[in-house]
């Protein structure tokens, strides 16, 4: 007897299993009611007396051994799953995606957007496909005025109405101003059309944010300052700016603000053709037809408008000498601007 339960005893202890199946048919084999362990059990009667207490303390450190082995197997065989379930990596796409970066255009737009919202603008967006209104008559641009030629217009469809591409973001100024009484403080990101032949100075689509400021006793001084801290979280804290005087249909006074030019510091390079200075932005004192085109009362309300282009923005940022760069998607031109965000 005594034999018998130590041979059972290490062929217990070098049991082995691969699956739960298995581990389920060696306790069958050992422990269940007609197993080896529970057998010997039975042999345990015709034990002689003398010998029952020795023999009952091995048979009961049998069963202990053999329920603790196949417990053991078991956990091994749930531990492995769990080891296996925690390589599988359940974020990975099926088909791996090359990794993209943000389009430069789109990281200074953002940039603008985030300097224009640390000093209360908001966003406000319109639509691109635009009608003469909202473009130019509410503007202030006379029928025959000559400053609709500055803009070279694609039109979509002439009569009875005229539907074209904006050509200036100045659009939702109107947009906004006919639905909302002041105070306004909004800048307008978006994008714009003309029909230019495209060069490496020019292109028939580009990127524009325009500003509006609409309160009572809003002054050029204001519409000055708020410019200067633009400038400044742009380009850096030493950037100067200049204000030059100008036309818009839409502003009066109107200036063009030069900002100290950033590739040579000022001292005069070929970007800025030698003078120091290069030109970002258009801007002004909202015009009074304006503000009563929209139903604005110009005798309570004054503001400032100002426009500029975002691809000009970036190509003083980061050297960008040919427009079509921005449209043409060339991954090797895209990826230089990985770092930037
Ligand atoms: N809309 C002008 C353009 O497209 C830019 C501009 C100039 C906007 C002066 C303004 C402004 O709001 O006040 O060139």
């Amino acid at each position: 007897m005594i034999t018998k339960i130590n041979a059972l005893k290490e062929e217990i202890n070098a049991l082995r299993a691969t699956t739960t199946e298995e581990v389920e048919q060696l306790r069958i084999k050992y422990l269940s009611k007609k197993g080896l362990v529970s057998s010997l059990f039975n042999d345990f009667r015709n034990v002689p007396v003398e010998q029952k207490r020795e023999i009952g303390q091995l048979l009961n450190d049998l069963k202990n051994i053999a329920t603790d082995k196949i417990n053991s197997l078991k956990e091994g065989l749930a531990g492995q799953a769990d080891a296996k379930a925690a390589e599988i990596d359940l974020t990975r796409t099926e088909t791996p995606l090359p990794l993209g970066s943000r389009h430069p255009i789109s990281l200074v737009k953002n940039e603008m957007i985030d300097i224009f919202s640390r000093m209360g603008f908001t966003i406000a967006e319109g639509p691109e496909i635009e009608d003469d209104w909202h473009v130019f008559s509410s503007l202030n641009f006379a029928a025959d005025h000559p400053a609709r030629d500055m803009q070279d217009t694609f039109f979509i469809m002439r009569n009875p109405a005229d539907v074209l591409l904006r050509t200036h973001t100045s659009s939702v100024q109107t947009r906004v101003m006919e639905k909302t009484q002041p105070p306004i403080r909004i800048i307008c990101p978006g994008r714009v059309y003309r029909n230019e032949a495209i060069s490496a100075r020019a292109h028939c689509f580009f990127h524009q944010v325009e500003g509006l400021y609409i309160d009572k006793n809003v002054s050029f001084a204001d519409l000055k300052q708020a410019l200067l801290y633009f400038a400044r979280q742009m380009f850096g804290p030493e950037t100067k700016i200049r204000l030059r005087p100008s036309y818009f249909p839409f502003t009066e006074p109107s200036a063009e603000m030069d900002i100290s030019c950033n590739l040579c510091g000022g001292k005069g390079c070929s970007f800025c053709k030698n003078t120091g200075w290069v030109e970002i932005l258009g801007c002004g004192m909202v015009d009074p037809n304006v503000l009563e085109a929209c139903g604005i009362d110009s005798k309570e309300y004054t503001g400032y408008a100002f426009g500029m282009g975002i691809e000009r923005i970036t190509n003083l940022k980061y050297s960008v000498k040919d427009l079509r760069m921005f449209s043409e998607n060339d991954v090797r031109f895209l990826h230089l601007f990985d770092a930037a965000h």
